[in-house]
C-alpha cells in the first residue's frame, strides 16, 4: 500500500515553536496600534487560530478567499476573489495571513487588491515560503519556515480537501496526485 505522505517536512513542536515566536514579534511589532489579522482562507486556518493565541496583542480577525486555477498541483495564475472581507479594511492596519506563498499569484493579486482599499498599512505573514517556486516578487514581513519544492500538505493544507487535520507539514507522496493525470 502507498503512503500518502512521503516524510515530516515540520514536526507539530516545530510549528508551535516557531508560530509562537512569529506571535511574540508580530505583537512587539505593532504595540500600541490596532491590528487586523486577515486570514486567507481556506488553508491558514489553523495557523492564524494557533497565530492569535500565542498574541499578547488584541487584534481584530477578517476572512478573504482567493482562488487560482490550478492543474495538479500548480497554480496557472489567474486569481479570482471567491469571498471577500467582511469590514471595511479602511484606515487599518492590516496583516495577511497565509499558510503558503508558493508561486506568489495568490499574495500579489491579495495586495495588489487590499491596496486599493485604502488600509492604513499592509503586511505579509506567511507560514511557509517555497521560494523556488515563485514567480512574481512577493515581500514578506514575517516568515516562519523556508521549504524546498516540494508538494506540501498538513496543518491547515490540502490536497483535493484531504490531510488538512494533520497536525505537523508533510510532503506529499507524488504517487497521489500522478494517480490522477
Ligand atoms: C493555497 C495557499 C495559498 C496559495 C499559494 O491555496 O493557501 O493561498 O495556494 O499558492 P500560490 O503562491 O502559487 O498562489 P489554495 O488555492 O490551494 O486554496 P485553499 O487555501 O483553500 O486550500
Amino acid at each position: 500500500m502507498k503512503k500518502d505522505i512521503l516524510k515530516v517536512l515540520l514536526t507539530k513542536e516545530q510549528i508551535q515553536k516557531r508560530v509562537k515566536e512569529l506571535a511574540r514579534q508580530i505583537s512587539r511589532d505593532y504595540q500600541g496600534k490596532d491590528l487586523t489579522l486577515v486570514a486567507t482562507l481556506k488553508g491558514s486556518v489553523i495557523f492564524l487560530s494557533d497565530l492569535i493565541r500565542f498574541m499578547n496583542h488584541p487584534c481584530a480577525i477578517d476572512f478573504i478567499a482567493a482562488s487560482s486555477y490550478r492543474g495538479q498541483v500548480t497554480s496557472s495564475g489567474v486569481v479570482r476573489l471567491v469571498m471577500d472581507l467582511r469590514e471595511s479594511p479602511v484606515g487599518k492596519n492590516l496583516l495577511i495571513v497565509e499558510d503558503i506563498i508558493d508561486t506568489g499569484y495568490t499574495m500579489d493579486y491579495l495586495l495588489k487588491n487590499l491596496s486599493t482599499r485604502q488600509p492604513k498599512s499592509l503586511k505579509v505573514c506567511t507560514l511557509l515560503d517555497k521560494p523556488a517556486a515563485r514567480k512574481v516578487f512577493i515581500p514578506i514581513d514575517y516568515r516562519g519556515f523556508t521549504i524546498p519544492n516540494e508538494f506540501v500538505v498538513g496543518y491547515g493544507m490540502d490536497y483535493l480537501e484531504k490531510y488538512r487535520n494533520l497536525p505537523y507539514i508533510g510532503v506529499l507522496n507524488p504517487e497521489i496526485y500522478r494517480e490522477r493525470k
